[in-house]
């Protein structure tokens, strides 16, 4: 080009050197800028590009690996942004992509766990035709607070004695597969008598841990992450060696009009549910995932619903990550139910079709087994939504069993009161409890509930 444009000047002969110079000054400029741009403009199109201002950058060599790899980041942005302004004109206004997926690898491909086979018959006893879980890993500090409301003092001795009344239920086994223990209760004071593990074996049901140590307030307007990930795969051997076979981490996300959940809270807690469950899992442990959205709020039954897909969502995606076992897990969800303060109620058949489909949009197929919180349900609500869900859908994928607290101790706390006399009754009682909410399980509750309390809600209820 520059030749070229040279050679035409030379040959007109009447311009002065002066001009000639300076056309071959300009026409240098302008093709260095061409050649740096690497345009392919035509000679016309040149005289429209500007000149740069001399910059002092440093010059740096760029290999060439760099220049294709910004190549590919460049389209990808280009795709995103086409993507973005498609989106837009359906009506969506897309949702920054935080996630520096582009920039990540893929996750390593692993062998499975050594427990592996252990762990499908471990999870498939679990969730048994007809069977759920009692959880009873309440801390030393909610277990109190329910003694102290029958007026028995929060002691160790007492502690064990709710707990053996519990354990020691005859034909406990026919509806109650499994039982969440808090660490105290796996390694209990040999003073109180027989270890609740021994009971639990002799008895046919599972013990279980919870291994979470609680939450702490981490992102903004106090929304948590749930803790207990450092020295887990040394506790989960300690768990197992002493009989446990499952474990239990419960993170908690609320809704909230000023914006919470956040991505952050769900996405770090989902991070950190799938970390626990692949460390179980290597150890030994079936880890239950247990996101809880917590009923407290104003909010309908769709918003609670449409939160509840986002986390079970984004905790899917971060077991996937973690190579989890599918087959060798079970979930711990909240049912679908508007918020507590919102002034709604929701009928069995509303909560069961909300809550089934969204899992059916969320969980895969190979986990066997749904074991819901009660969240603050009545024990009568828990029990009837569950059987709604069973009724519904009676094809569903998974097992749709309980994994129930307040929801299986509330009215049995309230009949033993403290008192020997009272344990044949209150165990009586227990078992009929246990006996509805496996029918439940089954779809095939029928009749009076024989609870004997009404709801159960705390507002932002700790474990
Ligand atoms: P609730 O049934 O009382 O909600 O408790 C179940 C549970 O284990 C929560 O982590």
């Amino acid at each position: 080009m520059y030749q070229a444009i040279g050679q035409e000047n030379s040959n007109k002969k009447t311009l002065t050197w002066g001009l000639i110079s300076s056309v071959i000054a300009n026409v240098a400029l302008v093709a260095a800028v061409c050649f740096v741009a690497s345009s392919n403009a035509d000679v016309g199109a040149v005289a429209a590009v500007r000149p740069a201002p001399m910059s002092y950058a440093p010059i740096r060599k760029v290999a060439l690996r760099e220049v294709q790899s910004y190549g590919i980041k460049n389209r990808a942005l280009f795709r995103r942004n086409a993507a973005e302004a498609s989106l837009q004109l359906s009506g969506y206004v897309p949702y920054p992509d935080t996630t520096g997926a582009s920039l990540t690898s893929l996750p390593g491909k692993q062998e499975p766990s050594p427990y592996s086979a252990e762990l499908r018959t471990t999870a498939a006893a679990i969730a048994a035709d007809g069977k759920g879980i009692l959880a009873c890993d309440e801390s030393t500090m909610t277990i109190g607070k329910r003694l102290e409301q029958i007026g028995v003092p929060n002691e160790e001795k007492y502690r064990q004695q709710w707990l053996e009344l519990l354990f020691r239920t005859p034909n406990m086994n026919d509806a109650i597969s499994s039982a969440i223990l808090f660490e105290e209760t796996l390694f209990p004071n040999a003073a109180y008598g027989t270890p609740f593990v021994d009971i639990m074996k002799a008895n046919n049901f599972i013990p279980g841990i919870k291994v979470d140590t609680g939450v702490r307030a981490t992102f903004k307007d106090g929304e948590t992450i749930t803790e207990g990930l450092e020295g887990l795969a040394e506790r989960a051997q300690k768990y197992y060696k002493q009989g446990a076979r499952f474990a239990k981490w419960r993170a908690v996300l609320r809704i909230d009009p000023s914006g919470a959940p956040s991505m952050e809270a769900i996405e770090a807690n989902a991070r950190s549910l799938a970390h626990y469950g692949k460390i179980c899992q290597m150890n030994g442990l079936v880890p239950i995932i247990e996101p809880e959205v917590l009923m407290d709020g104003e909010h309908g039954i769709e918003v609670q619903a449409w939160v509840t897909e986002k986390v079970q969502a984004a905790t899917m995606k971060a077991l996937s990550d973690v190579n989890i076992e599918w087959e060798g897990m079970l979930l711990k969800p909240n049912m679908i139910l508007p918020g507590t303060d919102s002034g709604k109620t929701a009928s069995p058949e509303e909560v069961a079709k909300y809550t089934v489909e969204g899992l059916k949009r969320t969980l895969p197929a190979a986990v066997p087994g749904i074991t819901f919180l009660s969240g603050g349900q009545s024990e009568e609500e828990a029990t009837r939504n569950l059987d709604a869900m069973n009724k519904l859908f009676p094809d569903a994928p998974w097992k749709l069993s309980f994994s129930f607290g307040r929801a299986l101790q509330a009215s049995v706390l309230k009949a033993w009161d403290g008192k020997e006399e009272n344990i044949e009754g209150a165990q009586k009682l227990f078992y009929a409890l246990s006996k509805a909410n496996g029918e439940a399980a089954l779809g095939k509750f029928e009749g009076a509930h024989p609870a004997t309390t009404g709801s159960l809600y705390e507002k932002n209820y700790v474990y």
